[in-house]
């Protein structure tokens, strides 16, 4: 009896606690900051919306290059344990294709994007935005893209034609009646 009491005790305690501080959800994490979202809203569409302003030359991006990516990606991007970025020889067609920057990548913007989303691998989102030009503006001028004198910014880099542009099939032309 006194058991049976007792238990009727602890439902009647549990069943108010509850009725008086209904949980919300499960208190998991805290709520989303808006520094938070402008961290993580940083995605550079093909056509280059999104790119922000800064600029780099290539100068510049071959002094961060050799601070910051050598040690994985070689000298001159030729490769290491990271990646090859440039002097690929084969091309897409070839037995071996080698997907570099300069034989695979259709949009230059796109290497602004993932530069500074994920690299350096051991230290992604460190770089500024300049330094991102420039690395993007070394990177291009290692594939032959663009000169030696280049200085990168949201303009110059919207403009730039990718060697393998064609390679790929943009599905929006390609469900156009005339095309
Ligand atoms: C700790 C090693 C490491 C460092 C340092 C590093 N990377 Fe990388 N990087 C990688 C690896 C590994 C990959 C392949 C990642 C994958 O395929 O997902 C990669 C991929 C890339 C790619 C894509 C290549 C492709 O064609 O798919 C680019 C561009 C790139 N890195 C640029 C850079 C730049 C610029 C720096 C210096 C700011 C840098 N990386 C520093 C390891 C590194």
């Amino acid at each position: 009896m006194a058991v049976t009491l007792a238990f009727v005790v602890m439902i009647k305690t549990m069943s108010s606690a509850l009725a008086a501080d209904p949980p919300e959800g499960p208190n998991l994490g805290h709520p989303v900051t808006e520094e938070n979202i402008t961290r993580r809203d940083m995605s550079i569409m093909p056509d280059g919306e999104g790119l922000p302003e800064g600029q780099g030359s290539v100068a510049e991006g071959e002094a961060l290059y050799k601070q910051h990516c050598v040690s994985c990606h070689g000298q001159g991007g030729l490769g290491n344990s990271g990646d090859q970025l440039a002097g690929a020889i084969h091309s897409l067609t070839d037995e071996w294709p080698e997907k570099t920057i300069g034989t695979y990548w259709p949009y230059a913007t796109t290497l602004f994007d993932f530069t500074r989303r994920s690299m350096p691998m051991n230290a992604p989102g460190t770089l500024t935005n300049a330094e991102v030009y420039a690395l993007v503006a070394y990177m291009l001028f290692l594939n032959g893209i663009v000169e030696e004198d280049t200085v990168m910014n949201a303009k110059a880099l919207k403009l730039i034609e990718m060697p393998n542009d064609d390679g790929f099939i943009n599905v929006y032309d390609a469900d156009k009646p005339d095309q």
